[in-house]
């Protein structure tokens, strides 16, 4: 006897710019076991866009749409808390854009709110959903590194409009949220038996509403171990990612460690050359998040990850 598939998931999706326009809105509809619902946007036009089945000019309405189960948040950064914790008391799972919140106590705050209501609530740091990105993990947590004893990232790029929230204190702008979150996340994934690491220095150019351009920061976990992490909107592209361990060493061989888009991608460990296929990682974090959500196998971003991440992001802001 055959069994019939797990229907789709329901996906609402809260903002219809950037992002939702270039990437997650048709990664939602070409991901296994989810449906574009409905959409939520200042101006219905481009929530339309997104070819949700139903289109809305604000965002309670998708909260209120009784189909829709999960919510996939894609505001600017200061709008998710308030929109995370209406999706909870709405009932709703929550995948919510990176940096999920501002501060590790609020990220705290909605964990808890999401466990006592029995809902998923998922940061979507979509390069950890990135195959290279986990036989990263995987070649640390067998130990084939050894113990790691330097990490090098770097994600960097050279303008942001004059006009855009990243610039904007009040939108939760800045480097580190935006880009340099992503080295943090990835050190974290190596490195999991630490819960916090010490800032052995900071270097921050801001502009003149407080907003950090660049963040460099020199990081240890004790002992011998040094890890420098950059964000920056104001320097040349760049995605770095290196790793020495006592016992191997890994660096990505393109310049795109944290955000290779539907191409084949590359990796040296100990001086041989692995390959990956071609893979959407939105696409692979949405089927994954909604395979949990019917119960099935798929991996989410741990909470302890975002948190620790938070609290790091804490001390270098
Ligand atoms: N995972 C990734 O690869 C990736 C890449 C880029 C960005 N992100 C994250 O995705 C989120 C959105 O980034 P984006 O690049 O798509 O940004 P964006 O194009 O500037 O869009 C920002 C969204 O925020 C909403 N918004 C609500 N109030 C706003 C206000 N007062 N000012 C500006 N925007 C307001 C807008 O919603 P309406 O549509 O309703 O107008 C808009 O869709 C951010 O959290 C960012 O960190 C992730």
């Amino acid at each position: 006897m055959s069994t019939a598939p797990a229907a789709k998931v329901k996906w609402g999706v809260l903002g219809a710019g950037w992002l939702v326009q270039t990437a997650t809105g048709a990664a939602i509809h070409h991901a296994a076991g989810a449906q574009l619902t409905a959409t939520g946007a200042r101006d219905i036009a481009r929530a339309e866009a997104t070819g949700a089945v139903r289109a809305y000019d604000n965002y309670q309405d998708v909260l209120d749409d009784l189909e829709v189960e999960a919510v996939y948040i894609c505001l600017s950064n200061e709008a998710h808390l308030p929109w995370i914790r209406a999706c909870i008391a709405a009932g709703k799972h929550v995948l919510c854009e990176k940096p999920m919140v501002l501060t590790e106590a609020d990220a705290a705050l909605v964990f808890a709110e999401a466990d006592a209501a029995g809902v998923l609530l998922v940061e979507a740091v979509w390069s950890r959903w990135h195959p290279r990105m986990r036989r990263i993990v995987e070649l640390a947590s067998s130990g084939s590194l050894g113990e790691i004893t330097n990490y090098v990232a770097t994600f960097s790029f050279d303008g942001v409009a004059p006009d855009n929230y990243r610039l904007s204190p009040d939108h939760g702008g800045g480097a580190l949220y935006d880009v340099g979150i992503y080295p943090l996340h990835a050190m974290f994934a190596l490195l999991p038996a630490v819960e916090s690491v010490t800032v052995l220095g900071v270097d921050q150019r801001r502009n003149d509403q407080g907003v950090d351009l660049t963040t460099i920061a020199d990081l240890t976990w004790g002992g011998t171990t040094r890890a420098s992490i950059t964000g920056s909107f104001v320097m040349p592209e760049s995605q770095v990612l290196t790793v020495i361990g006592t016992e191997g060493a890994v660096r990505v061989a393109d310049n795109e460690a944290f955000a290779t888009y539907q191409k084949p991608t590359e990796l040296w460990v100990d001086g041989h050359l692995e390959t990956f296929p071609s893979t959407n990682a939105y696409q692979v974090m949405f089927e994954e998040v909604s395979a949990r959500i019917r119960g099935a196998n798929g991996w989410l971003l741990p909470h302890r990850d975002s948190l620790r991440v938070a609290r790091t992001v804490d001390s270098l802001l």
